[in-house]
């Protein structure tokens, strides 16, 4: 038999996936100790096989999710899998500047000593798989983007940059129609501003749905809207595979005119309306 495992961050999407899997689901404890170091355990179970499931937003869940690996090998399993819905540190892909680390993979291979396999959920970029020492592969998901869009007005699919654009096509593509168009985007690595260049496309009213994989600090995504309302556009969407929303993102987006915000489940926040759990057990039984 199999356990799903979940990380504090990830219960939702970790009781949604056992149920794909027709698996047990562990009830882990999660404490602190006094000095603020994490303490996530597992109750005793005897099945072989493990999947643990835990975001890694912040560094106490990268922490939380060796802990539980290493839980489970005490447990006695024989085999772990590890299901990362967000890969935190995953933009710091290469050093940007010198004496920069690559913290992609500096966390990967702390993960891979845990665990005899890894899904990342929509990683910023495929390359990052590269970094583990385990086989690991990448779960696409942004297709289920689509659920919550019904009714749209002649729609314009757009990326906030080129980096993006596949999954702009992929959100289109399961929508079942419209445009897909990109902006250019410049980020000034110093003072973090962004400055987005938009593309000629006439969005005069229409509905626009703005698609990118990660909203943060909601900069990047405000702009865009900013730029697309300013345009005469009907109606502007948000949608993210991973909602991180830090600080005040979402109030960002709602002064910048956004109709909704849809996200998934990857990071368990109100807009995480779209569940990746079909996504990731499709892959899981690959
Ligand atoms: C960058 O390449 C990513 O695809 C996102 O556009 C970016 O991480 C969003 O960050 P923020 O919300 O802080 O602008």
């Amino acid at each position: 038999m199999t356990t799903v495992i979940p990380g504090s961050n990830s219960q939702a999407l970790a009781a949604a996936l056992s149920t794909e899997l027709n698996a047990e689901l562990t009830i882990p404890t999660y404490d602190r100790f006094p000095d603020g170091e994490t303490m996530a355990a597992v109750p005793e179970f005897d099945d072989d096989e493990a999947i643990v499931v835990a975001s890694t937003a912040t560094n106490d869940a990268h922490i939380e999710l060796l802990q539980l690996q290493d839980a489970v090998r005490e447990a006695g399993v024989d085999e772990v899998t590890t299901v990362i819905p967000y890969m935190g540190y995953a933009r710091q892909d290469k050093a940007f500047k010198r004496g920069q680390p690559v913290s992609a993979r500096a966390a990967a291979r702390a993960i891979s000593t845990g665990t005899d396999r890894v899904l990342i959920v929509e990683p910023h970029e495929a390359l990052v798989t590269d970094y583990f020492d385990v086989p690991a592969v990448a779960v696409e998901a942004a297709s289920q983007l689509a659920e919550p869009l019904e009714g749209l007005d002649d729609p314009l699919f757009v990326s906030p940059d080129e980096g993006a654009i596949e999954l702009a096509e992929t959100v289109r593509g399961t929508y079942g129609g419209g445009e897909v168009d990109y902006f250019e985007k410049d980020r000034d690595y110093q003072t973090g501003e962004i400055e987005l260049s938009p593309s000629d496309a006439d969005v005069s009213g229409r509905d626009v749905v703005i698609v990118d994989d990660i909203i943060a600090t909601g900069g990047t995504m405000s702009s865009a809207i900013e730029v697309i309302n300013n345009r005469g556009a009907a109606r502007v969407y948000a949608a993210c595979v991973h909602p991180v929303l830090a600080d005040a993102a979402l109030t960002k987006l709602s002064a910048a005119g956004v109709e909704a915000v849809y996200g998934t489940d990857t990071l368990e926040h109100a807009v995480s309306q779209v569940s990746v759990a079909p996504a990731v057990a499709t892959q899981l039984s690959e």
